[in-house]
């Protein structure tokens, strides 16, 4: 039975109460670590089922947010932020993509040095283990001299390949070391992928908005773009999927299942298995990108669409370039049903894959040193999601719409009608700061007023006036 007070509240509210206080007076501010379940219970003297029953109501309001069994922390209270982005339902049809010139000129100006990095979506070098991986390259360098002195031929290093099958327990799958083919990077993966279950002309479906490599492949291989409305929390919207399908001759779907580029949303594990199904039954290949699952701020590593796969119909792609070092180009694809043509086509067109990044990274994941760095990784990240939230919600124009990132390290910023983002863009850029202007995530001409912003920096007084300049410049296009 739930245990009251004196004047019949529930206790759990009482004891709710005095942290809720807390934060409110400021003692408790955004980051901070809420006192431990036990020993809360021990200090107020009440049951610890009555302490978990307050954390879950802080945790309900808003107040506070359970981290990967490190505890609870107090979050950015949600009525400081802006509201969601609407959920699009439009259906556009096939579209040839042509983001490829663009894109170049934006990350071009991206890249140069002493910008505001609001654009590129890295985490910042420092939240990289370089230390470590510098060792380790040394370490190899010395015990292995030879290590460069041999084509790496697909499917890469076996090293390498054994220690992603032990990781892939993590996100619902059992591969062995002989299912993987390891590639430059997730988007040399993506590219064969592509490759090997459609070919120029082809209709690929693909989440909307999506992460503008994705257009570039498509762009790259003559195929044609088709846009399914996303939900900016739950996901692709599998009842419009499913009407272009009836509609349209598709070949092969695309989508980032986990913490989604640019929206950052989590599928859940039923519309994971949904997604898998429906595809399945109509013989179409879907190519799941999951770059950025491990950066998931939940308790639980997510899982997979792959999970799902019972007929080798998903091709699941991935790197180590968010987590680890985005220069090393390590990335992977398990292939399921297209392994060997998947391949070929790596052999066929880079023969083969530089091998001292992959015995790195493999060292690294052997050490046991990957759990500890995403751990701290996710934590921050998390943080600099929340600060940039609240100064977004406090600098920008009244309308803006904001996402709530189940993971990883970007927001996606839907701004007033009025403003332009691609001269929003190169505004930012006169001032030193760079952002992605939305119109780059989609094959159709959508998001004209949306902007990605990247979380990957700690938070800093420079970063805060970038956005105070930001908001400026936005409120600027109203006039
Ligand atoms: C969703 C997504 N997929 C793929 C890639 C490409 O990854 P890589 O750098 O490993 O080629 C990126 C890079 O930003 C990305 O955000």
């Amino acid at each position: 039975m739930e245990e009251t007070t004196h004047s019949g509240e529930p206790l759990y509210l009482k004891v709710a109460r005095l942290i809720e206080a807390q934060i409110q007076a400021g003692g408790l501010r955004v980051g901070d670590r809420i006192p431990s379940i036990r020993s809360f219970s021990r200090q107020q003297k009440v049951s610890v089922s009555t302490t978990l029953q307050a954390y879950f109501w802080l945790e309900n309001r808003g107040y506070v947010e359970a981290r990967n069994k490190s505890g609870f922390y107090v979050r950015v209270p949600l009525e400081d932020l802006a509201p969601e982005p609407k959920f699009r339902t439009a259906d556009s049809g096939p579209a040839e993509v042509g983001v490829g010139d663009v894109l170049m000129k934006v990350m071009r100006a991206v890249a140069e040095p002493g910008m505001v990095p609001l654009g590129a979506a890295c985490p910042a070098p420092a939240l990289q283990p370089y230390h470590k991986l510098n060792r380790i390259t040394r370490s190899i360098a010395h015990s292995d001299p030879f290590h460069s002195s041999y084509y790496q031929f697909p499917p890469g290093s076996e090293l390498l390949r054994r220690q992603i099958a032990r990781r892939s327990l993590e996100f619902g799958c059992s591969f062995s070391a002989a299912d993987i083919l390891i590639t430059c990077g997730a988007m040399e993966a993506l590219n064969l992928c592509l490759r090997a279950v459609a070919g120029p002309g082809d209709v690929i479906a693909i989440e909307s908005p999506t992460y503008f490599g994705v257009l570039l492949a498509i762009e790259a291989l003559g195929m044609k773009a088709l846009e399914i409305p996303t939900h900016p929390r739950t996901g692709l919207n599998l009842d419009a999927l499913e009407s272009s399908i009836k509609k349209h001759r598709v070949k092969a779907c695309i989508a980032m299942t986990n913490c989604q580029n640019p929206l950052g949303y989590i599928m859940g594990d039923e519309k994971k298995k949904a997604l898998v199904d429906l595809l399945a039954r109509r013989q179409i290949p879907l190519i799941e990108d999951d770059l950025s699952g491990d950066l998931a701020f939940d308790l639980e590593r997510p899982k997979v669409a792959k999970a799902f796969d019972r007929n080798g119909m998903v091709l699941l792609c991935s790197s180590f370039s968010k987590v680890l070092a985005p220069g090393f180009r390590v990335g992977w694809v398990e292939a399921g049903r297209y392994r060997k043509e998947v391949e070929r086509l790596k052999f066929l067109t880079t023969i083969a894959t530089p091998s001292l990044p992959q015995l790195v990274v493999a060292n690294f994941l052997e050490s046991g040193g990957y759990d500890r760095h995403l751990r701290s990784l996710r934590l921050a990240l998390n943080d600099q999601i929340q600060a940039m939230s609240k100064a977004i919600a406090k600098y920008f124009p009244s309308g803006t719409r904001l996402t709530r990132p189940a993971g990883g390290y970007l927001l996606w910023v839907e701004l007033p009608k009025s403003v332009n983002a691609l001269k929003l863009f190169r505004q930012a850029i006169a001032e030193k700061i760079t952002i992605i202007p939305g119109g780059l995530f989609s094959a159709s001409g959508h998001y004209q007023s949306h902007i990605r912003i990247s979380c990957g920096y700690p938070w800093s007084d420079q970063i805060d006036r970038a956005l105070v300049t930001l908001g400026k410049l936005c409120e600027e296009f109203a006039r």
